[in-house]
């Protein structure tokens, strides 16, 4: 398989983040936004404690589900599935998707987003939707690759270092 996802993801095991896992998840997304230029919050600037972190995961349990990608022992990227809180609005779920720098390239993000997608298909889920940025080309491509269609954007509602940038909407019906 010519894809990043058939060349180096073999020694990469998804598994359910649980309440233990939440101190090295911190971690993990600390490393990732002081890293990453395509997200929102920029290097230190989320200031989460970790029972601030405890009490979102306790009260925000039936409805956000994380995936880890985990290599040697090591977080290396998730997934958040969020389910809608309304009724009307339920066959919807939307996703965050984050790799750590130093595994981009391996098929971790393809593989946690084909990890989100049965899991949302199980919890009859008809819509996944996510929001990138219309300069993040590498997720764009992956997004597209796997089946989402861009069905708008927020015209330069990003202003960073960089200058600014928009906001596009991706969906997929499963
Ligand atoms: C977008 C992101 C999740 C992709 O994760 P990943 O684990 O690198 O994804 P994959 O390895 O499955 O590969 C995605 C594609 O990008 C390509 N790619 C990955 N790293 C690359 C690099 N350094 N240079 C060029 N292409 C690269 C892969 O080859 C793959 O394409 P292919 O399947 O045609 O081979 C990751 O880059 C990331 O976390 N970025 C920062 C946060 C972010 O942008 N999140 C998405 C916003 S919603």
């Amino acid at each position: 398989m010519k894809t990043a996802e058939g060349k180096k993801s073999q020694n990469i095991s998804i598994d359910r983040l649980k309440w233990k896992d939440l101190p090295a998840f911190l971690r993990l997304r600390h490393q990732i936004e002081h890293d990453a230029t395509h997200l929102v919050p920029e290097k230190g600037e989320r200031k989460e404690t970790i029972l601030y972190a405890l009490a979102r995961f306790i009260v925000n349990r039936r409805r956000t589900y994380t995936l880890i990608a985990v290599n040697d022992k090591k977080p290396v990227g998730y997934i958040s599935i969020i389910f809608a809180k309304f009724k009307k609005l339920r066959g919807n779920a939307y996703l965050v998707l984050s790799v750590v720098a130093s595994h981009h390239g391996r098929g971790i993000g393809t593989r946690l987003m084909q990890a989100a997608e049965e899991f949302a298909r199980k919890q009859g889920i008809r819509r996944l939707e996510l929001e990138v940025f219309g300069k993040n080309e590498r997720a764009l491509k992956l997004f597209e690759r796997l089946g989402y269609e861009k069905e708008g954007r927020r015209r330069k509602a990003v202003e960073g270092t960089e200058g600014f940038d928009d906001i596009v909407f991706m969906a997929k019906f499963l």
